[in-house]
């Protein structure tokens, strides 16, 4: 696996096109494997009221990949204008979708598979350079990181679907050390450098480039445990108005949210189910599938806050030795098996602890990879935000709706990930693969 980055300016056209083949098939496996794991009626079937049946996912990443490359890069003819609407997600919610009259799954697998090989060949015979959309590869790239998105609300489909696991993948390595759950990490005030002008397959959200001061702040070394999160519960967390915002409570009745989804209790022990295997809840992972209000109000209990979005990024990216804004925590190298836990190779979070080559010059771990974070920042675009290509990317969702999600999960690929890359979803929603850390400001005293 090789992800584009910076140093691929100095590619040859062929190379570019080479790895850009690659990771395009590389990625067509990937959702080949989440829909061929299971039968015909189970892809049609709608699993949950917040997801699209799989087919609906599998025949719009091949929608999306025939508009872009093969019509308007290419510009090459529509193959299949009359389905344009019935996969354009801004047209039909997903609790809709399954009334829609939906391409079935052999229609959908022969669509994306005619859709590709016209992209290859568009690939084949375009040049990368001298128009924006193009330039880096940059619509490959955004193809290539659109599927893998529809990849990981897959997996998510399929931790909602009632059954027999389908899916399997060997645990993470165990881990050597398990640090206290206290371990906190202080960032010194200062400015550092975030999003990014110079990484080829960046988003519109995560540009540009741009100098944002930090105050001092403390924030947690790794995630926030399942055994720090049973102590919250066993202490009346879910009962106790006053660790949680208005809205948090108001929703917290509402759902009446007693503890993260896909917990149950078992006399004196929690079970969660985790791909269709029923297990006691492991006390020294990250807690998995929690709500941003419900995230705010462990903070609140532990005294802290969750971290801002330039916090969290100033923590995971600044090298103060260099004064330099790294592409990851560990620095510009690709993501690889020693450095975090992406990319579904494990079908869980990886114990806190882990991942000792992926450390921050912070001392942070785990902020890539492993559960999303969420943080405390409403989704805003960064100063001189240009909405490219197109606004319903990121501009029509910035406002105080939605909430900033950093650093990916297990279930996230490389492509789709990196230090600047930005996530965002409800407040409430909890199926996707969130946990969090938490931060605090320091008193006087632990400044001196
Ligand atoms: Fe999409």
């Amino acid at each position: 696996m090789s992800t584009i980055g910076p140093e691929s300016v100095e590619l040859s056209q062929d190379d570019l096109k080479s790895l850009v083949a690659a990771e395009l098939e590389r990625t067509r496996r990937r959702s080949a494997a989440l829909t061929d794991a299971v039968d015909d009626d189970d892809l049609v079937e709608q699993h949950s009221p917040l997801m699209s049946p799989l087919v609906w996912d599998l025949a719009h990443v091949g929608s999306q990949e025939e508009l872009w490359l093969v019509r308007d890069v290419g510009g090459r003819p529509a193959l299949r204008p009359d389905i344009d609407d019935l996969y354009d997600a801004f047209q039909h919610s997903r609790c809709d979708r399954p009334e829609l009259p939906l391409l079935g799954p052999r229609e959908s697998r022969e669509y994306i598979a005619t859709v590709r090989d016209k992209a290859q060949d568009v690939l084949h015979h375009v040049s990368l350079e001298g128009r924006r959309l193009v330039d880096q590869a940059f619509a490959f790239g955004m193809i290539v990181q659109h599927e893998q998105q529809h990849d990981e609300t897959m997996l998510a489909t399929h931790q909602l679907r009632r059954g027999d696991p389908v899916l399997h993948a060997p645990d993470p390595p165990p881990t050597a050390r398990a640090p206290s759950s206290h371990e906190e990490v202080l960032v010194p005030a200062g400015t550092f450098t975030m999003g990014t002008s110079t990484e080829p397959w960046a988003l519109d959200n995560e540009r540009p480039a741009h100098p944002v001061h930090v105050a001092d702040f403390f924030i947690d070394a790794h995630p926030v445990t399942n055994a720090d999160f049973f102590r919250f519960i066993d202490s009346g967390g879910y009962r106790e108005p006053r660790w949680w915002t208005e809205e948090g409570w108001r929703h917290r009745e509402h759902a009446r949210l007693s503890a993260p989804l896909f917990w149950r209790r078992d006399g004196d022990t929690w079970l969660r189910r985790r791909f269709g295997r029923i297990e006691p809840v492991p006390p020294e992972e990250p807690v998995l599938h929690v709500s941003f209000h419900e995230a705010q109000a462990y903070a609140n209990w532990a005294g802290k806050r969750l971290p801002t979005e330039p916090e969290w990024e100033k923590a995971a990216r600044f090298d103060p030795a260099t004064g330099r804004s790294m592409r990851y925590p560990w620095g510009d190298d690709e993501p690889g098996p020693e450095r975090a836990n992406l990319g579904q190779r494990h079908l869980r979070p990886a114990a806190v602890g882990a991942y000792a080559a992926g450390q921050a010059p912070s001392g942070a771990r785990q902020l890539i990879g492993d559960v999303w974070e969420w943080t405390a920042s409403d989704f805003a675009p960064y100063p001189g935000f240009e909405a490219f290509p197109y606004p319903e990317y990121s501009q029509v969702f910035f406002g105080t709706a939605q909430k900033v999600l950093r650093g990916g999960s297990f279930g996230t690929d490389p492509a789709a990930c990196r230090a600047t890359f930005r996530n965002w979803d409800f407040p409430i929603r909890r199926q996707i693969f969130a946990g969090f850390r938490c931060a605090r400001t320091p008193s006087r005293e632990e400044l001196d």
